[in-house]
């Protein structure tokens, strides 16, 4: 389904500050991996806490259009009747992964090994996105991938390949393009080997041991033989590190806030934004550390300080790469000068991530120069004004917290994309302390 995100805007009102006990919406990549392995396992694997966000609703749709039949959601509940590695059926029509790299990504690799064809398309944001990371490797294991020739998709996948193992030294630190080959490996044959030039979250190595499949773990590599078999498994989702970090940044830079997130993934390869945030003189508390069906969890208390500008370490940049606009925001409100290099990936997700949150920033009287693969923000007071997210969810919920310390309102266009992760964003914000409406269709009413 495609819609006319641009015509969606957040008009968010100055001041305030966040209070309260909050759970925000599951994991997105556990999500997402719970659906693909749930499916290509033996028998019934249960999903509690999944989010139903578009991108993850995308890959559930998906594995039904494979012929899977899988219960919900409902109220983050899912039941997967897995197939087997070699149940999957032909679909009858294109997959339309809509907003998601990581659908994308690591479907290719799943489908790499299968016995039909299929094609994958995305929206606009999708279909500029870089692929070749993923075709390059999958070719040398024998896969047929087509696309156009800016290495974007749509992707034609030819079934009906016999796939050998690869050791592949990945040049870019990237969970999709390891987790892509690991699920093209399960249809390999002999022992796949990828070796990671920094670590990167490791949700797939997780979840495919939880379901009982063999792997061996060295650091910075993992290796696995095709062939073997996954049994279906109960999946405890976790809250989204990715989506609470708003709300951290938010509670950091409003004074007088205190709040406490609940039971929020920290798998140490995704905790970068409380490292950063916390050489930056952030007051953030872990409690009740616990460990969920393999993921490490606690609830997360988060109170107001000033922040000073760092030079952000550049191994927390893989561990923090979803996070850097909520971070763009918090550097805004430090005292001094942050600096972030060696984060070029930021330039190739939903948007260009580098230039879109330094045109914001700008726009809201911040000292912020754009680099190739990083930002020297100056640390200021934000004025209000009009933000373009260019559909970027994680661009709009940045920008939403910077009307926290904002003189005047800042309104910020094209926020449709804010559901593919955090569809209840907007009423959270709210019951939070922010005083934020989302405009539909240019109407004045706020539409929750
Ligand atoms: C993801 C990995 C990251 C991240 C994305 C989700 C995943 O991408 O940005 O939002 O679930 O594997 P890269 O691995 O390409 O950096």
């Amino acid at each position: 389904m495609k819609k006319n995100s641009f015509l969606e805007k957040f008009v968010v009102n100055p001041g305030g500050n966040l209070q309260g006990v909050f759970r925000v919406p599951g994991d997105k990549s556990i999500s997402h991996r719970a659906i693909m392995l749930g499916a290509i396992a033996e028998g019934l694997t249960r999903v509690n806490g999944f989010l139903e966000g578009e991108d993850t609703l995308a890959t559930l749709a998906v594995f039904k259009a494979l012929g899977v039949s899988i219960d919900g959601p409902s109220s983050g509940q899912v039941v997967i009747n897995g197939v087997g590695l070699h149940g999957l059926q032909a679909p009858s029509r294109a997959l339309y992964l809509g907003n998601s790299g990581t659908s994308m990504r690591l479907l290719t690799g799943l489908m790499a090994g299968q016995g039909f064809s299929v094609e994958m398309t995305g929206d606009v944001s999708l279909s500029r996105r870089p692929m070749r990371r993923v075709t390059v490797p999958l070719s040398e294991m024998g896969a047929r991938i087509e696309m156009n020739d800016e290495g974007t998709p749509p992707l034609k996948i030819q079934g009906g390949q016999s796939l050998q193992a690869i050791n592949y030294k990945m040049p870019v630190a990237s969970a999709q393009v390891k987790s892509c080959l690991l699920l093209a490996g399960l249809y390999a044959n002999g022992t796949t080997c990828v070796t990671e030039p920094a670590p990167t979250r490791d949700h797939t190595e997780r979840m495919l041991a939880g379901f009982g499949y063999q792997l061996k773990r060295d650091t910075g590599r993992v290796c696995l033989e095709g062939g073997g078999q996954l049994r279906g498994m109960l999946i405890d989702v976790p809250a989204d590190i990715s989506s609470a970090a708003f709300f951290m940044v938010g509670a950091t830079i409003a004074e007088g806030s205190n709040i406490l997130l609940e039971h929020v993934g920290i798998n140490p390869t995704r905790i970068g934004v409380i490292n950063i945030l916390r050489e930056m003189g952030a007051d953030i508390r872990l409690l009740n550390e616990r460990e969920v069906g393999g993921e490490p969890v606690a609830d997360i208390r988060v109170c107001s300080s000033q922040l000073h500008g760092i030079e952000i370490s550049r191994e927390q940049v893989p561990l923090a790469i979803d996070e850097f606009p909520a971070l763009f925001i918090a550097a805004a409100c430090a005292e001094g000068q942050t600096i972030l290099r060696g984060a070029e990936e930021l330039r190739v997700k939903e948007s260009d991530r580098i230039q879109v949150m330094a045109d914001g920033l700008r726009t809201l009287g911040i000292v912020a120069e754009p680099t190739l693969d990083g930002m020297v923000i100056q640390g200021g007071q934000f004025k209000g004004g009009v933000i373009n997210s260019y559909g970027d969810h994680r661009i709009a919920m940045a920008f939403a917290m910077a009307a926290l310390c904002a003189k005047e309102p800042i309104i910020i266009e094209d926020c449709a994309n804010v559901a593919t992760s955090f569809p209840n964003f907007v009423n959270l914000a709210q019951v939070a302390g922010i005083d934020i409406k989302w405009q539909k269709n240019g109407d004045d009413d706020a539409d929750l």
